[in-house]
C-alpha cells in the first residue's frame, strides 16, 4: 500500500466525494456525427494560430465512441462521482429550437451506465461549448444567450433530472469572459477587455434562469454553480502591488462570486461602470443569480502573483497560452502577473502551492459566511509524461509521481483547512474531483498540455492508466477497507453518510 494513499485515507471523512471531471468538447470528438450542431469552439480551433500548432479537437479521445470502455476505466478506478458536461450543440443543435434525439440518447446512455456501475453523475449544462448560432448573435455579450441557457437547462432537466445526482449550471465564467471576450485566446476570439463585463452578468443570469428550470422541473438531485478561484498575492509589501492584488481579486475572484453568493457585484465594479449602460443589473436579475444553491462548486488550480505596472515584460514560462500575453509587458498595462520566487511549476507554468488551496478555502469562508457545501469541482496539474517500456510486467508505466504528489497534497489540504481547527473549519466540504480522467483536448494548449490519471495516445486512441491512477485508485480502496476515520466499523462514525456516494458499492484493488 502506498504510504500516501493510506495516510491520505485516514483524513477523509467517510462521505467525502472522489470524483474526476471532463468536458464534452475537451474529450468526445465526433464533431459532425448524429446531427451535432457547430459550436463556437468548432470555428475558433479551426482559424490558424488559435491552438498549439494548429491542433484540432475533431477526434480528440474519441470519447463519443469508445464512452463505455471510458466508463469501464472509471470503474476499475473506483471513483465515487463521474463530473462531465453535456454538449448543448448534440442536443439542441442550434442553441434553441428542436432538440437531436441521438443526442439526447448519447448522455442517457452514459448516465445509465455510471449508475450501474455505482458512479454518482454530476452534469454540467455549460462548459464553454456555446452553439455557433448562438455565438454568432452575439455569444454572452447578447442577453439572449442567458434564455437560451435557460431553455436548455428545461431541456436537461426533462431528460435527465430523475438520475443526475449534482447539477453545475456554468462552469469557470471567469476563464469564458476572461480569454473569450477580454483577451481573445479563447471562444469566440473576442478582443473587448474591459468592454466584455456585460458577458459577465449574461453568464451568471444564464446561471440563475438554469437554476430556476432545474428546480422547475424538481430535478432529484443537487444544483449549483462553479467558478474558479484564486488567491491573488501582492508581489510586494509596495503599496501598489496591493492595490494591484486587490484589483486581479476582484476582477477574477469577487466578480463572479458575489452577485452568486451575496446577490450583488462588487463596489469598485459598480463604481467603474456607474455610467455605462451597457451594464447596469435589475433587481430582478440579482434575484435570480442569488437563488439559494444546493453546493458551491470551486475549481482551485493556483494562486497568482500580482505585481503593479506593466512589470519587465517576461511572461511566466508557459503562462502566455494560459493567460494570454497581454497581461503582462503590456506599455501602460496597470499590472501584470508575476512569478512566485523559488516555486515548482507545471508543464503550464503554473505555480505549484497546495498551501494556497487552504488559502483559498480561508478567504472564501471570511466574505461568504453563508456558503452552502463546498465541491472542489476541478484541481489537477499538466505534466510531460514519460512512457517507459517495463519488460518484466511487458506493460508500459507512466511514472507521473508529481501529478500524484500534487494531487495528495491539494487534497490533504482542502480536508485539514476544513477540518475542526483549520483554516476554513466552518466550510462543509463534501468533495474534490480530479481534474482530469483522461489526457484530452486542453484548448489553447492543444494536446500538449496533459492533465489525465489515465495518458491517451492520440494516433491509436489506446489508454494507459498512469501511476497517479493507480495512486486515486488505492486512496479509494483504502478508504473503503475502512482506512477513514472511524476505523473497520461498517456503521457508527466510520460509517459513509446515507445515501453519499462513498455508500456506493465499490471496487476493491
Ligand atoms: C477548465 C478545464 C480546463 C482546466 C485546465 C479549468 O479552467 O474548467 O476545462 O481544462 O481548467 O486548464
Amino acid at each position: 500500500m502506498n504510504a500516501s494513499a493510506k495516510n491520505l485515507a485516514a483524513l477523509l471523512p467517510p462521505s467525502f466525494t472522489l470524483g474526476v471531471a471532463t468536458s464534452a468538447f475537451q474529450i468526445e470528438g465526433a464533431l459532425d456525427e448524429d446531427g451535432r450542431g457547430p459550436s463556437g469552439w468548432d470555428v475558433f480551433a479551426a482559424k490558424p494560430g488559435s491552438i498549439v500548432e494548429d491542433q484540432s479537437p475533431a477526434v480528440s479521445c474519441d470519447h463519443y465512441h469508445r464512452m463505455p470502455q471510458d466508463v469501464a476505466l472509471m470503474k476499475e478506478l473506483g471513483i465515487d462521482s463521474y463530473r462531465f458536461s453535456l454538449s448543448w450543440s448534440r442536443i439542441q443543435p442550434g442553441g434553441s429550437g428542436p432538440v437531436n434525439p441521438a443526442g439526447l440518447d448519447f448522455y442517457d446512455r452514459l448516465i445509465d451506465l455510471l449508475l450501474a456501475n455505482g458512479i454518482s453523475p454530476m452534469a454540467t449544462l455549460y462548459h464553454w461549448d456555446t452553439p455557433l448560432p448562438l455565438d454568432e448573435a452575439g455569444g454572452w455579450m447578447n442577453r439572449d444567450t442567458a434564455y437560451r441557457l435557460g431553455e436548455f437547462a428545461a431541456i436537461a432537466a426533462a431528460a435527465y433530472g430523475d438520475r443526475v445526482a449534482r447539477w453545475v449550471t456554468v462552469n469557470e465564467p471567469a476563464t469564458v469572459t476572461t480569454n473569450g471576450y477580454a483577451l481573445g485566446i479563447h471562444a469566440p476570439g473576442e478582443a473587448l477587455m474591459l468592454k466584455a463585463l456585460p458577458s459577465v452578468h449574461h453568464q451568471l443570469l444564464g446561471h440563475g434562469l438554469s437554476l430556476q428550470a432545474l428546480r422547475a422541473a424538481k430535478v432529484a438531485g443537487e444544483v449549483g454553480i462553479t467558478n474558479v478561484y484564486s488567491p491573488m498575492v501582492p508581489a510586494s509589501s509596495n503599496p501598489l502591488d496591493k492595490v494591484s492584488a486587490g484589483l486581479m481579486d476582484t476582477a477574477q475572484n469577487r466578480l463572479y462570486a458575489d452577485p452568486v453568493l451575496v446577490g450583488k457585484y462588487p463596489d469598485m465594479i459598480r463604481a467603474a461602470t456607474l455610467f455605462s449602460s451597457a451594464f447596469s443589473p435589475s433587481s430582478e436579475d440579482m434575484e435570480l443569480i442569488s437563488q439559494p444553491l444546493d453546493f458551491y462548486g470551486l475549481n482551485y488550480y493556483m494562486p497568482t502573483r500580482v505585481g503593479s505596472g506593466p512589470g519587465d515584460g517576461t511572461v511566466p514560462e508557459g503562462m502566455a497560452e494560459a493567460m494570454g500575453d497581454d497581461l503582462s509587458g503590456t506599455p501602460g498595462a496597470p499590472f501584470h502577473i508575476a512569478t512566485f520566487p523559488d516555486t515548482e511549476t507545471t508543464a503550464y507554468g503554473w505555480p505549484i502551492k497546495p498551501e494556497y488551496m487552504s488559502v483559498a478555502l480561508a478567504e472564501m469562508a471570511e466574505r461568504y459566511p453563508d456558503l452552502p457545501p463546498v465541491y472542489i469541482t476541478e484541481g489537477g496539474a499538466s505534466f510531460e509524461d514519460v512512457l517507459v517500456r517495463d519488460d518484466a510486467s511487458n506493460s508500459t508505466i507512466i511514472p507521473d509521481e508529481r501529478r500524484l504528489r500534487f494531487l495528495a497534497d491539494h487534497i490533504g489540504t482542502a480536508v485539514q483547512s476544513t477540518s475542526p481547527g483549520g483554516a476554513a473549519e466552518s466550510i462543509d466540504l463534501r468533495g474534490y474531483y480530479v481534474w482530469s480522467l483522461m489526457d484530452n483536448f486542453e484548448w489553447s494548449g492543444g494536446y500538449n498540455q496533459q492533465f489525465g490519471l489515465v495518458h491517451v495516445d492520440f494516433d491509436t486512441q489506446v489508454r494507459t492508466p498512469k501511476a497517479s491512477f493507480y495512486w486515486l485508485q488505492e486512496l479509494l480502496a483504502a478508504r473503503h477497507q475502512g482506512a477513514g476515520p472511524g476505523g473497520h466499523s461498517a456503521a457508527g462514525a466510520g460509517a459513509p453518510a446515507p445515501g453519499s456516494d462513498a455508500e456506493r458499492p465499490h471496487p476493491v484493488g
